[in-house]
């Protein structure tokens, strides 16, 4: 059995999946150790959507802009921050909830987002493969007329989970260094700028990146293409809607 640190340090994300099915046994044990997770005040302000019928894998695929993950994962995780359920509670017990802002909002997608990791980790540990798809904040107005989400609870990730039927190269990552800083905040110069990326910009597969995107450098494919502004105003646009609609704006 391999160890837990060589679990984390080994891992990788997971795009393709064997059809072997993920049982409800396996799945509850990754719930509950996800639960485990820490959450604000110990309320769990954050519900769970399991996917598993194809019927709405297909509904939900096009809102996650067809990646192909959604349909060939024998599950699908949604994983949501809720107030819903907790301002109920506070309602039968005379008490009045005071979560429908903003700071309401980020943590319950906190909550949200450290019980997603967990399971993820506890999937891991146990061979299987994970893939988040960031595309839930996108569309998180259809995800919530799909899902039948009520005011208090809006989905901040999705998380697909199956048996590996791959072994992808692992990516890389900034050297510890450029993420770390002691006691105070040490600004980048130019020199650290070029230091810390000179790896990534270097690997084969950002210089793939950049000329099948005919672009001049690989952070002109992060700006111009994957996460360009005019889709992060666009969306940003619907995101703040979304947290109106479902009550966190009040
Ligand atoms: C919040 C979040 C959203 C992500 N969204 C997507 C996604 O929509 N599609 C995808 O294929 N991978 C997605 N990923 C996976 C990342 O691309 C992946 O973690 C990153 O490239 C590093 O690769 P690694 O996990 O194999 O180390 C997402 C990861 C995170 C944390």
């Amino acid at each position: 059995m391999t160890n837990f640190s060589d679990i984390l340090l080994d891992r990788r994300t997971i795009r393709k999946y064997t059809s072997e099915p993920v049982d409800d046994k396996l799945l509850n044990e990754l719930l509950v150790m996800g639960c485990r997770a820490s959450t604000t005040g110990n309320m769990q302000v954050y519900s769970i959507i399991i996917t598993r019928e194809q019927q709405m894998k297909s509904d939900l695929a096009p809102l996650h802009f067809n990646q192909k993950m959604i349909t060939e994962a024998p599950v699908v995780l949604t994983f949501c921050a809720d107030f819903n359920r907790f301002n109920k509670w506070c309602l039968l017990r005379k008490a009045e909830p005071g979560y429908d802002n903003f700071l309401s909002f980020i943590t319950g997608a906190i909550d949200a987002l450290l019980v997603a990791q967990t399971v993820c980790i506890a999937a891991e540990s146990k061979g299987l493969g994970i893939c988040y798809l960031g595309t839930t904040t996108y569309n998180a107005h259809k995800i919530i007329d799909l899902m039948k989400l009520p005011k208090g609870v809006i989905p901040v990730t999705t998380v697909t989970l199956g048996w590996p039927a791959e072994k992808p190269i692992q990516v890389d990552r900034l050297p510890l260094e450029a993420v770390i800083h002691k006691e105070r905040y040490v600004d980048y110069s130019n020199e650290n700028i070029e230091k810390y990326y000179a790896f990534k910009e270097r690997s084969e597969d950002s210089q793939k990146f950049v000329d099948e995107n005919k672009k001049e450098t690989l952070a002109q494919v992060f700006t111009d293409i994957r996460y360009n502004k005019a889709d992060n105003i666009y969306f940003s646009k619907i995101l703040l809607g979304v947290l109106k609609s479902q009550g966190f704006l009040e």
